[in-house]
């Protein structure tokens, strides 16, 4: 039986007045930019909750391509970093500060949800929803940045009931996530992946096609012609092969190649399209269900470079995970 849990010492309806140092806590850090060797497990600032966050205790944190492109310094435009700079976009927690403002979480709820700084042991929240007992801590850790970003752009393509879609890179965090919230819309999906992960993708639901040369031809071999929208998660495929492949070529919609608005694609970044909170609750519902399986792989927060390393090399089953 499972025991009740321990009264947590700062109490909800306080907590928004609470602002609680930590004596010590550690984040993944750099100081200059470069490869994941310059990252560092050490000691931080403790962050706190401001209005409309919560702070939580991170049981687990995601590692997304953006973090080894901020690292690179090439998102950096020139500059360089005046002091540490921290890393992580998503992790699953427990509330341990309510920022002002903030209602219906209380400290000690089980949450996940997108945020910054998250690769640490205390990060503070944007967004979130609670976390299902029976999903894991790093699944739902996994599932913040791809789940967002994959209800947004299946929005911004419109995909509904009975449409047929391609997902180009279909077998990578975000892509295994949009090709299965995809599925639970009631769409037909196509997807692609490298030989290594064809099995991953049809054990999704999704129909899978070899992505490279000649990639656009296999796509219509399994739709019987064009696709109602093209997903292009990875930003490989010349944007005239997937504009091809579709009645008006802003049924594209790149999340990775910033140039594909020459061709009349779209290309989306987040900003007034993302509805957080929404695609997070449909999320949690479907992990709940087993309708939405997020295959993770986990590193200790000391061992992140591995995990950096793996990401950058641009062949992710699933999604990487830090715990601590
Ligand atoms: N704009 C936004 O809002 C936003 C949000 C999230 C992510 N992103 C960006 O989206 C991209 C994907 O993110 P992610 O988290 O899904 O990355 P990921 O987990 O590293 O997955 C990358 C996937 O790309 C596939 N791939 C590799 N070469 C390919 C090719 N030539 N054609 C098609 N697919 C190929 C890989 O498949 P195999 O393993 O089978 O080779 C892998 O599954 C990254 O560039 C990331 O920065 C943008």
């Amino acid at each position: 039986m499972k025991s009740p849990p321990a009264p947590h010492p700062f109490p909800a309806d306080r907590a928004s007045t609470i602002t609680r140092s930590l004596s010590r806590v550690r984040a993944l850090q750099f100081t200059a930019y470069g490869g994941p060797e310059v990252l560092s497990w050490a000691e931080a600032p403790d962050p706190h909750a401001g209005a409309g966050e919560i702070r939580i205790a991170v049981r687990a944190a995601s590692v997304n391509p953006l973090d080894w492109k901020i690292l690179s310094g090439a998102m950096s435009e020139g500059r360089v970093p005046g002091e540490p700079q921290y890393l992580g976009y998503d992790a699953a927690g427990v509330v341990d500060e309510v920022g002002e403002g903030v209602t219906g979480v209380a400290v000690g709820d089980e949450v996940f949800g997108r945020g910054r700084n998250t690769q640490a042991e205390y990060a503070v929240l944007g967004s979130w929803v609670p976390k299902p007992p029976s999903v894991d801590w790093a699944v739902a850790a996994a599932a913040g940045v791809a789940g967002e970003t994959s209800d947004r752009v299946l929005r911004l393509l419109g995909v509904s009931q009975g449409d047929t879609i391609f997902i180009d890179g279909g077998a990578g965090g975000v892509g295994a996530v949009a090709v299965q919230i995809a599925i639970a819309r009631g769409a037909n999906v196509i997807a692609s992946a490298g030989e290594a992960n064809q099995d991953y993708l049809r054990e999704i639901g999704a129909v899978p096609v070899r992505y490279g040369e000649g990639v656009a031809d296999r796509v219509r071999a399994a739709a019987g012609g064009q696709v109602d929208g093209v997903f292009d998660v990875a930003g490989r495929t010349p944007v005239g092969e997937l504009t091809s492949l579709v009645a008006e070529p802003s049924q594209v919609v790149s999340i990775a190649n910033f140039a594909a608005g020459g061709a009349g694609a779209r290309v989306s970044t987040g900003g007034a399209d993302s509805r957080p909170t929404e695609a997070l609750t449909e999320v949690a519902e479907l992990l709940a269900r087993g309708k939405l399986v997020i295959k993770v792989q986990t590193f200790p927060f000391e061992r992140a470079v591995e995990a950096f390393r793996i990401s950058q090399g641009g062949h992710v089953r699933g999604k990487l995970v830090l715990v601590p």
